[in-house]
């Protein structure tokens, strides 16, 4: 029988009264939870614990190394290109990954994007391009390396091989209540990019409605703890700070996302889109030491777009095949002529979730052409019976749910009015 080097309730007990963990202390305990020995129902106090009392900069490192250990890492270091990627805290609309990833590699870099599916209102980046007929998540690990290397640019499925602590502790607090909480948000997140084994990491790291952590305050504070654990495991990170107390451009569901996001590629889509997508991709470009570059060239020139194609067509999709359209949909219009002042980002993310474009369990499918279209944004001025938004769903039954959800999500001022955005898009760059 093995003896287990430390008794589980013992660091509850720690953590519940505020004491800090140890570097050993840590390791088993990852260890220990990974192989079924730590129960879940222990583990989800451990996690309620951190939540109510955090933890100090050094137990957030240790705890992302021990995450790490738990499984494999890749390494990039045969490829003839610099790698650089690019993380989203999740919001309402953003679809930013799918034309940055190919817009970064047309500059020559490799941009290896491992990514999830959605869960609750933030969608999921693959859950959208699978909206693409036969375009195809998982690969293995040599085509994920031969088209890393050949179109530059690769949006697939993580494995679960890569810090599988985190798959097993990430589904516990989701059912917990245990997601917000910076030392579990910033270790999460981390220990998949590290393991990815990524030489650059540009994070962006969302504060409003519809972000996990509301507060800026604190979406500061993860930002910096999230740099702070790239610099020490040698990732050159930075982070952006950047507001989602509005949707991201107009689009949010999975194949109007991809329809946006095709726009963007070609020169067009939402300002705010646009405008993300230019300076994330700044940053992903500057901490692979390429400085000097006209990154708006090539949205505008089809440089971008050619490696979209490229990159649709080597998993396996048709990038001039129709998207899913949906059976149904239901158009809302401005009760009453004056400006739109408000349009929070949560609730259009929760109504476009009960229209079928997310999920509630991980096993659910998602609806394709589920989701909403906006025909206004806060400040444009808007004339009685104008079409706002559009609802789209193939269950009609779920419109009345959408709906309720909505009910105070917008609201239509007049000229004068402070405009509730809640500031600018990008407020601040974290990084050295
Ligand atoms: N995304 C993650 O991967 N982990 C979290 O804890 C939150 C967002």
């Amino acid at each position: 029988m093995t003896i287990e080097a430390f008794d589980v309730v013992d660091l509850i007990r720690a953590k519940r009264d505020r004491n800090v963990l140890s570097m050993e202390q840590i390791n088993w305990l990852i260890d220990a939870y990974t192989r079924g020995y730590v129960a879940d129902e222990q583990m989800a106090a451990m996690t309620m614990a951190i939540f109510l009392n955090g933890m100090e900069r050094r137990e957030i490192r240790d705890l992302t190394l021990a995450m790490i250990a738990s499984g494999e890492t890749m390494d990039f270091s045969a490829l003839s290109k610099r790698t650089t990627d690019k993380h989203s805290t999740g919001g309402v609309g953003d679809k930013i990954t799918l034309p940055l990833a190919p817009l970064v590699a047309s500059f020559g870099v490799a941009v290896p994007q491992l990514s999830g599916r959605g869960l609750g209102h933030t969608g999921g980046t693959l859950d959208k391009l699978e909206s693409i007929p036969g375009w195809r998540a998982s690969l293995s690990n040599a085509e994920f390396f031969e088209q890393l290397e050949s179109v530059g640019a690769v949006i697939s499925a993580a494995g679960s091989g890569l810090a599988p602590a985190d798959g097993k502790l990430y589904a516990l607090r989701d059912i917990t209540g245990t997601v917000e909480a910076i030392p579990l948000i910033a270790s999460s997140i981390m220990s998949k990019k590290i393991a990815e084994g990524t030489s650059a990491l540009v994070l962006d790291v969302k504060f409003g409605s519809g972000a996990f952590l509301k507060d800026i305050e604190q979406s500061r504070e993860l930002a910096r703890t999230m740099v702070a654990l790239g610099e020490d495991a040698g990732v050159a990170t930075s982070a952006l700070l950047t507001n989602m107390n509005v949707p991201l451009g107009l689009a949010i569901g999975n194949a109007n996302e991809v329809r946006e996001s095709v726009e963007v590629l070609a020169g067009g889509g939402p300002s705010d889109v646009r405008a993300l997508t230019v300076a994330l991709a700044r940053e992903m470009l500057s901490l692979a030491g390429i400085v000097d570059v006209d990154v708006e060239g090539a949205l505008d020139d089809g440089r971008a777009m050619d490696t979209w194609r490229a990159m649709i067509i080597a998993q396996g999709g048709d990038p001039d095949a129709a998207l899913p359209a949906p059976r149904e949909t239901q158009v809302v219009t401005a009760g009453r002529s004056g400006v739109l002042v408000e349009q929070q980002a949560l609730p259009f993310g929760v109504a476009a979730w009960r229209l079928g474009a997310g999920r509630a369990r991980k096993q659910d499918p998602v609806q394709h052409a589920a989701g909403i279209d906006l025909h206004a944004k806060p400040g444009d001025i808007v004339t009685e019976g104008q079409p706002l938004f559009t609802l789209s769903t193939d269950e009609p039954e779920r419109f009345a749910r959408a709906l309720e959800a909505l009910e105070a999500a917008y609201r239509i001022g007049q000229a004068g009015d402070e405009i509730l955005t809640g500031g600018p898009l990008i407020v601040e760059r974290i990084g050295s």
